[in-house]
């Protein structure tokens, strides 16, 4: 009798373990998350997430898919991730009824954004980083209703006009971390407000920025522009960061008429010039202007006829003259920004070049190699006073 109970429970216990796990491996809990497609068995879903951000075994789970047979009229929110090998154009071309919040591909492999892939809907946010791009067909994206479009971490080199949303609702454009060397004019809508290309290859944007009047933020970091774009007409910048760039010298009346100014970030250039020190917009501003030419190529700087009381000046790194930069009056300083002052009263870099003791028109190579170490040894440094320029 004993026996035969515990022999009972054995088998109970050997079938429990041989069972497969719950059919659909769908979890639900604010949001349902599916670990594949075959998973998901409610079509209604409003928050949906299929995949996963952990690595093992995802090239196994990879498939072909077609975003209308997952996309309802309800969803509001849906996130694919590491799950999209092919990606099949929708039989129906447009959802005018569909309105999302949130659609967020990532870490597949869609390496030609087609028409029809994705189906006309309006969209708040839509994010395609790093999903292996290489090419957006024009047309793929023309009538999408979206306001934040992000394609960072992919491998465009180029931006066809025609590509990108022409929505009025378009805002704000994030393309970092790609290839881009050429956006074709006309690509960008005027009512756009931020625009992001950081860490690109990008050398000019002829006539790219002309139409964006409305543009707010501008950031053109880590490219190869060895001039600042022309940004006249755009009075409303309130952000420019062109910082790790090749700017040699800046126009003296590259931001005269830009009265929203809050930060202009120059740093890490080779910018020999300051004249638009002294033409930077005055305004009634409550806050004071940001301005970073740090780790620039500057040897002096006049100051006399700056309106500095409107502007936070962050200059550590130039190659000053030690001869000349004793003579910058210390009323001055108080405009300066703590990460100046902090690298100037450390004692660990160094903040000017004895120009005296190096023969400069000898031998241009030296001189950059000097350039360098100067460089170098205050980035080490840098770590230690723990400055940056925040915003
Ligand atoms: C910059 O753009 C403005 C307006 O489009 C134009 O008038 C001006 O000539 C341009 N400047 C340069 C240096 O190309
Ligand atoms: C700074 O001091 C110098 C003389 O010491 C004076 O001529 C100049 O006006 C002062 N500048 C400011 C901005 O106060
Ligand atoms: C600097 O180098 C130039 C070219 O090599 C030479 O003509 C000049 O005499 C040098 N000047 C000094 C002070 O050594
Ligand atoms: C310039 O200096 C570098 C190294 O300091 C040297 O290799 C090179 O030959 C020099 N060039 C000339 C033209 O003197």
């Amino acid at each position: 009798m004993l026996f035969k109970q515990v022999q009972s429970v054995f088998i109970i216990l050997v079938i429990s373990t041989y069972i497969p796990p719950l059919v659909s491996r769908c979890h639900s809990s604010y949001i349902t998350t599916c670990d594949t497609f075959e998973d998901i068995k409610n079509k209604n879903l409003k928050e949906l997430i299929v995949g996963s951000t952990q690595l093992s075994y995802y090239k196994n789970k990879m498939t072909t898919v077609r975003l209308d047979d997952v996309i309802t009229t309800k969803m509001k929110i849906l996130m694919i991730i590491r799950r999209i090998k092919h990606l099949e154009k929708c039989k129906l071309k447009k959802y005018s009824s569909i309105h999302m919040d949130l659609l967020i591909l990532y870490g597949n492999v869609i390496p030609k954004i087609q028409i029809s892939q994705f189906p006309i809907m309006s969209v708040k946010k839509f994010s395609l980083v790093h999903n292996k791009i290489q090419e957006i067909e024009v047309g793929a994206l023309r009538n999408h209703r979206i306001i934040d479009l992000d394609l960072s971490e992919n491998q465009l080199s180029r931006i066809k006009n025609g590509a990108l949303p022409v929505s009025k609702f378009m805002r704000i454009i994030t393309i970092k971390s790609n290839e881009l060397e050429l956006i074709e004019p006309g690509s960008l809508h005027p009512h756009l407000r931020v625009l992001n290309l950081d860490q690109n290859k990008l050398k000019h944007l002829n006539n790219v920025l002309d139409n964006l009047l409305k543009l707010e933020e501008l950031t053109l970091s880590h490219n190869k522009f060895s001039t600042l774009p022309n940004l006249t007409n755009l009075k409303y910048l309130k952000i420019v960061d062109v910082s790790f760039n090749e700017l040699v010298s800046i126009k003296y009346d590259s931001f005269k008429h830009m009265n929203l100014l809050q930060v202009v970030n120059l740093e890490s250039n080779k910018i020999c010039n300051s004249e638009v020190l002294q033409h930077l917009p005055v305004s009634t501003r409550r806050r004071p202007l940001i301005f970073s030419l740090a780790m620039n190529r500057l040897k002096q700087v006049n100051l006399e006829q700056c309106r500095l009381k409107y502007v936070i000046f962050i200059r550590y790194g130039n190659l000053w003259d030690c001869e000349k930069a004793r003579v910058i009056p210390l009323n001055l300083t108080l405009q300066e920004s703590r990460c100046s002052l902090e690298y100037y009263s450390s004692g660990q870099v160094p903040y000017c070049i004895d120009y005296s003791s190096f023969n400069l028109s000898s031998n241009t190579s030296q001189w950059e190699k000097i350039i360098k170490k100067f460089h170098d040894s205050i980035r080490e440094n840098s770590e230690k006073i723990g400055c940056d320029l925040v915003y």
